[in-house]
């Protein structure tokens, strides 16, 4: 993939119960863009997140990663480039102990152990991890599993972050920490969040959901203060 950029063109999606979703999405997010996803619970946002590496794919319209149409047969392509951190990082921890589930990804694309153990030990240490690696997640508080999830992305070297609420259950210092991470981070970020103050300090760009539909998308603070207006 030789340019990550993302583009939904006219993105709709209706899941099996017939809920519609997503209502014609359409957008690009260059590489190397921070993005932040908005929006009222329920108006879209992971499911707009889940179309960027193919764990949905739309019920019309295209999603592209790169020159990469993403379909069942380029998911597992499109995955070592778009990483993606989900709501719930229950959902992304399973292995005995926390240095297995960060390991997990690295090992799937069969990178010698050597290179596996540096990739583990760079995520637990960049998240603040690395006294817990021996544990198994259920032993970690809320905003550690939460800080576990994000080294086992990081530790697939994207070129491209999607996170969902990633500074949900966080005290202030991992916030913090949180922030320093994805602010070190290079390539592209796209979250969904609630918390405006790190789309504020991370995003230049926003994008407003509210049914399905994108109804704003420009810089951060403008976004912000639609939404505000929206729902005050
Ligand atoms: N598995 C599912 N089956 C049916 N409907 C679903 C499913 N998951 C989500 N929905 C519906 O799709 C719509 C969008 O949900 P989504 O989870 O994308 O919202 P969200 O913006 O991420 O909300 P939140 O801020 O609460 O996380 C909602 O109406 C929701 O009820
Ligand atoms: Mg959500």
């Amino acid at each position: 993939m030789s340019h990550h950029y993302i583009k939904f063109s006219n993105v709709s999606y209706t899941y099996p119960d017939a809920t519609k979703a997503l209502d014609d999405v359409s957008l690009m997010i260059s590489h190397g863009e921070r993005v932040a996803l908005l929006g009222l619970n329920g108006s879209g946002k992971s499911t707009l997140l889940l179309q960027m590496n193919g764990l949905l794919l739309p019920s019309s319209g295209e999603v592209n990663v790169g020159d990469v149409p993403v379909t069942e047969k380029t998911a597992s392509i499109v995955r070592r480039t778009v990483g993606m951190v989900f709501q719930n990082p229950d959902d992304m921890l399973f292995m005995p102990t926390v240095y297995d589930d960060v390991a997990f990804g690295p090992r799937n694309m069969q990178l010698p152990e050597n290179e596996v153990a540096r990739r583990v030990e760079n995520s637990l240490s960049a998240v603040g991890l690395e006294n817990q690696a021996g544990k198994a997640s259920f032993q970690l508080s809320g905003g550690q599993r939460r800080c576990a999830a994000v080294a086992s992305v990081l530790s697939m070297e994207p070129d491209i972050l999607v996170l969902d609420e990633p500074s949900a259950n966080l005290d202030p210092l991992a916030r913090r920490n949180l922030l320093r991470i994805l602010s070190s981070f290079t390539h592209t970020i796209v979250l969904a969040t609630h918390d405006f103050e790190l789309a504020k300090k991370l995003c230049p760009r926003s994008i407003l959901l509210e049914e399905g539909k994108v109804i704003a998308d420009g810089e951060t603070e403008k976004v912000i203060e639609i939404f505000e207006n929206k729902i005050l």
